[in-house]
């Protein structure tokens, strides 16, 4: 079984924690993370808290074997810090053909006027990486040595284990709308971050696919420049609890409320099975924590049933606090899903 976790809005959906979730509920057995550390995923596994930029959040799983996408880009630094920080040596596989991000893609991102200041670029290397892909002048996994221990066809093993029977979590990174295609450009990140692009880069076929979940966040956040309908001023995002920080960068991120006609389109690009909603605490203090639908709040319930309303996709995971535990499932109610 194939399930892909991809996120709707601006990115900062709360990915990390959603995927987290179903790695150890679904006893995931190979989880696949694209995209590039440029996204960092928070995971508040144990009582710790986790940051990760390139490993998959599914590592909660210690059973699941771990995979960075032929598309993906790595940095060397970044991967070597969360393989030992997380201890997932063993089990953690880079495909040959990723791409690897070197100093000068960095230094040459620092030196952009354009992307430091108009784009508002986590400017980690990402896209200067890109653009010498397309020139066909970047380096590969296959071209570091000191890679070699970790290098694998993930391509072929993923389908091994899809074969052999297994379930596979396809970790997209970002957001919709910041995608080089479906987003706000010139304001988006260099990748296509929609459920075809994250597959495409996984190198898995849309056959494949049994269900695509899309996550939302109770609010939309967006760091860096790039429109945001109904955006709130700062005194009302710290009178609403809605103060939050980009992984990454620690750079404030910009809030506005929930926004329908952005979630139907999302839906639509995506072709989402799933909807899965975070942080609803926040918008309802009376859900936090909550595991049973028939617990939340009444009117945290009547939200999340206008939301299934407006996107005509059922919302089966709602996360209703930081810790990965946090969440309503309700995927054996609604019937879909495992
Ligand atoms: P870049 O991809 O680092 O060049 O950033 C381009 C734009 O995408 C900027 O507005 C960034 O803030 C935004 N962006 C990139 N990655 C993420 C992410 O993981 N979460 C939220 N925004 C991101
Ligand atoms: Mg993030």
């Amino acid at each position: 079984m194939l399930s892909v976790v991809v996120g709707g809005l601006f990115g900062d959906e709360g990915k990390g924690k959603v995927v987290a979730y179903l790695a150890i509920n679904d006893s995931i057995d190979a989880a696949v993370r694209v995209g590039s550390v440029n996204a960092g995923h928070t995971v508040l596994w144990g009582g710790k808290e986790f940051k990760l930029r390139i490993i998959p959040s599914a590592f909660v799983n210690g059973g699941s074997k771990l995979f960075i996408a032929t598309g993906s880009l790595l940095r060397l630094d970044v991967f070597y810090r969360e393989v030992n920080t997380l201890g997932v040596a063993g089990r953690v596989f880079v495909d040959r053909n990723a791409g690897v991000i070197e100093e000068r893609h960095v230094e040459t991102e620092l030196r952009d006027e354009y992307l430091r200041n108009s784009i508002g670029s986590t400017l980690q290397g990402v896209g200067a990486a890109m653009v010498d892909r397309v020139m066909r002048r970047l380096r590969l996994a296959r071209d570091f040595p000191e890679l070699s221990s970790y290098l694998a066809d993930v391509v072929d093993e993923v389908h091994k284990v899809l074969d052999a029977g297994g379930n596979v979590l396809l970790e997209g990174t970002q957001g919709t709308y910041l995608s080089l295609y479906h987003g706000t450009y010139p304001y988006v990140t260099s990748r296509d971050t929609t459920a075809a692009g994250v597959l495409s880069e996984a190198g898995l076929g849309p056959k494949l696919v049994d269900e695509v979940l899309v996550v939302f966040k109770s609010y939309v956040t967006r760091v860096g420049g790039g429109p945001l309908p109904n955006e709130l001023p700062a005194d009302e995002i710290v009178r609403l609890g809605w103060v939050e920080r980009a992984s990454v960068t620690g750079r404030l991120r910009r809030v506005a409320p929930f926004n329908y006609d952005l979630a139907r389109r999302a839906v639509m690009i995506n072709s989402a099975t799933q909807v899965a909603v975070t942080c609803l605490d926040r918008l309802f203090p009376a859900a936090a924590g909550v595991k049973e639908w028939g617990k939340l709040p009444l009117e945290a319930r009547r939200w999340v049933e206008r939301l299934e309303d407006e996107v005509k996709v059922p919302v089966t995971i709602i996360g209703t606090g930081d810790e990965t535990h946090h969440v309503v499932d309700r995927r054996k109610d609604v019937g879909v899903g495992r």
